[in-house]
């Protein structure tokens, strides 16, 4: 979605093609071009842009996937922040065939945030387990949608002397698909 790299010709271009949109266009000192010196890179001009396409605001309904190569599908948020989808996950604790999984969760003051705070479960339809995510929609440098989770599992275990087992926790960051 982003145009990773542009010098002033393809950037004048790119004002003329955004018209009223051209507002939305962010130069940011902190994405010039790594490989440039500092000087050069201020005489070629040469800048890393987010187009006038990139959205303002992180938004949680879309397909996502995660550094593991799981999938997962997020329905619109409703008015109260609420949300449903579907989780596939590429790895498993247990022994048995994955399947697809729903979730169910919740974003904090929907409408007012650019960069929102979530919180979902995943009931595991394959396992006797239970995941609880929690995470940010944040923007990134290039003006991509990333969600930065940190999650919890839950396994069932026989007693409460095998408590201590029974959880994990770990991360996930999710980048868009669709
Ligand atoms: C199970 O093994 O009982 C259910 C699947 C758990 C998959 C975990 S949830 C956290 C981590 N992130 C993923 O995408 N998959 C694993």
């Amino acid at each position: 979605m982003s145009e990773p790299f542009l010098d002033s010709a393809k950037l004048l271009a790119l004002m003329k093609s955004c018209g009223r949109e051209f507002h939305r266009l962010c130069i940011s000192p902190a994405s010039v071009t790594p490989h440039l010196p500092a000087s050069a890179t201020k005489e070629a001009g040469v800048l890393r842009l987010i187009p006038c396409t990139a959205p303002e605001q992180c938004v949680l309904s879309g397909l996502w996937r995660n550094e593991l190569g799981s999938n997962m599908t997020i329905s619109a948020v409703n008015a109260e922040g609420g949300f449903t989808g579907s989780y596939l996950t590429a790895v498993t604790a247990t022994d048995k065939r994955i399947l697809v999984s729903p979730l169910k969760g919740s974003q904090n003051r929907k409408s007012q945030r650019k960069q929102p705070t979530f919180g979902f479960t995943v009931s595991w339809t394959f396992s006797n387990s239970v995941t609880v995510f929690v995470g940010q929609c944040f923007m990134d440098d290039n003006g991509e949608e990333i969600l930065k989770t940190m999650w919890l599992l839950r396994q069932e275990v026989r007693s409460p002397s095998a408590d201590w087992k029974a959880t994990r926790v770990g991360t996930n960051v999710f980048t868009r698909i669709k």
